[in-house]
C-alpha cells in the first residue's frame, strides 16, 4: 500500500477534483456532490467531538424503523445529512437508516440526477461509552425521471461511488468511485482532509477475525465449525487467529480494509438474514472491499449482485481477504453434507 504523509498536502478537495479528469465527460455535479458531502461529514465530526458538551448524548424516546432506540446524535447526523444534499441540487432521491421511507428533494428546490443512501451514524450503541462510530453512504445515478424508491433498489455493482468516515482517534473520510480506494485524514486547525493511503489495497495474509461471537450458540453448524478452525493452533496457516470486534460495523471493517483478516455478521437462529442492512451498510463496504482487492459475499452469492426489495433489508455479510473469505464459504457450503 503506498503510505502518503499528510506533509504531501493533498486535500481531499484536492483528491475530488483530480479524480474527475479520470472520468471523461463528466459534468462536474459528482464532484459537486462529494464536496457536499464532506462537508455534511465535517459538520457531524464536529458534533461528534462536541458530543458530551452538548448534551446531545442519550436515548431519544424514539425509535426507528427497526425498534431500536434512536439516539440523539443518530438523529441529527441524519438531519445534517439530509439538510445539506436536499440543498445541493444534486439529489435526486435518498434512503437512510433513520427514515422508513425515501426522502425527496422538496419542490422548490433544485434536483440533480444522484441517488444517496447512507446509514448516518453507524455503532450508535458505543456513543454513550466514547467508541468510535461512523458514517456510511453509496451514491448511484438515478434510474427513474422523477427520483423514488426504484433508484434506491438498485444493486450494489451499480454504485458509483462509495465510502464511510469514521469519527475515531482521528476523523477518517475513505471512498471510491471505482478506480480504487483512498483514505484521508481529518486536520481540524485547517479544516481539510489531507490524503494518507493512496490507492489502499487489503493484505490478503493475516490472521484477524471479526465477530460477535456471543451469538455462537445460536449460529449454523458450518458457521461454529469456521470459528473453530480459526482456534486451532496451527502454524504454516498463522492459527489461532486473533480475535477483534469493536461492534461499530464500519470500524471493524475499516480495520479489516487495512490489516486484512475477516468481518463476519452471519444469520443466526433468531435472524435469518443477519442484521446489517443491505442496501446502505453492506453494499457501500462490499464496493469498497471489492475496490481494495477483497471479497464480500453472503456466504454463497455477491453481495453487490444482491437485488434488493426493500431498501431496509438486511443480509448475511462477510467480508475481508480473499482467502478467508473463501474458506468461510467452503465451511457454509459443506456444513449440511
Ligand atoms: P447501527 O448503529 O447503524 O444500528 O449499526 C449497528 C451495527 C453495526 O455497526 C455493527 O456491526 C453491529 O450493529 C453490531 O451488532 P452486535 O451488537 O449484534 O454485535
Ligand atoms: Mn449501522
Ligand atoms: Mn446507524
Amino acid at each position: 500500500m503506498a503510505i502518503i504523509k499528510t506533509d504531501q498536502l493533498v486535500t481531499l478537495d484536492n483528491h475530488i477534483n483530480n479524480e474527475e479528469f479520470k472520468h471523461p465527460g463528466a459534468s462536474g455535479e459528482f464532484t459537486g456532490l462529494l464536496h457536499n458531502l464532506t462537508f455534511a461529514i465535517k459538520i457531524i465530526s464536529r458534533d461528534v467531538r462536541r458530543a458530551g458538551l452538548n448534551d446531545v448524548l442519550g436515548m431519544t424516546e424514539d425509535t426507528n424503523v427497526h425498534g431500536e432506540q434512536v439516539k440523539r446524535l443518530d438523529e441529527h447526523a441524519n438531519e445534517t445529512i439530509i439538510r445539506i444534499m436536499q440543498n445541493s441540487g444534486r439529489i435526486a432521491v435518498m434512503a437512510s437508516e433513520e427514515n422508513e421511507e425515501i426522502i425527496t428533494v422538496p419542490e422548490n428546490r433544485k434536483r440533480g440526477k444522484y441517488v444517496l443512501v447512507f446509514d448516518p451514524l453507524d455503532g450508535s450503541s458505543n456513543i454513550d461509552v466514547n467508541v468510535t462510530i461512523g458514517t456510511i453512504f453509496g451514491i448511484y445515478k438515478k434510474i427513474t425521471d422523477t427520483g423514488g424508491v426504484e433508484d434506491v433498489l438498485q444493486s450494489g455493482y451499480e454504485q458509483v461511488g462509495a465510502g464511510y468516515a469514521l469519527y475515531g482517534s482521528s476523523t477518517i473520510f475513505t471512498y471510491s468511485t471505482g478506480k480504487g480506494v483512498n483514505m484521508f485524514a481529518y486536520d481540524p486547525t485547517v479544516g481539510e482532509f489531507l490524503l494518507i493511503n493512496e490507492n489502499v489495497q487489503i493484505p490478503q495474509k493475516s490472521t484477524y477475525y471479526s465477530v460477535n461471537e456471543g451469538n455462537y450458540n445460536k449460529w449454523s453448524s458450518g458457521m461454529q465449525s469456521f470459528v473453530d478452525y480459526l482456534k486451532i493452533i496451527d502454524k504454516d496457516s498463522g492459527r489461532p487467529y486473533t480475535q477483534r470486534y469493536i461492534g461499530t460495523g464500519i470500524a471493524d471493517i475499516h480495520r479489516t480494509l487495512l490489516y486484512g483478516g475477516i468481518f463476519l455478521y452471519p444469520s443466526d437462529m433468531n435472524h435469518k438474514n443477519g442484521k446489517l442492512r443491505l442496501v446502505y451498510e453492506a453494499n457501500p463496504l462490499a464496493f469498497l472491499i471489492e475496490q481494495a482487492g477483497g471479497r464480500a459475499t453472503d456466504g454463497k452469492n455477491r453481495i453487490l449482485e444482491l437485488k434488493p426489495k426493500n431498501f431496509h433489508e438486511r443480509t448475511p455479510l462477510f467480508l475481508g481477504s480473499i482467502n478467508d473469505v473463501l474458506k468461510l464459504e467452503e465451511f457454509l457450503a459443506n456444513e449440511n453434507k
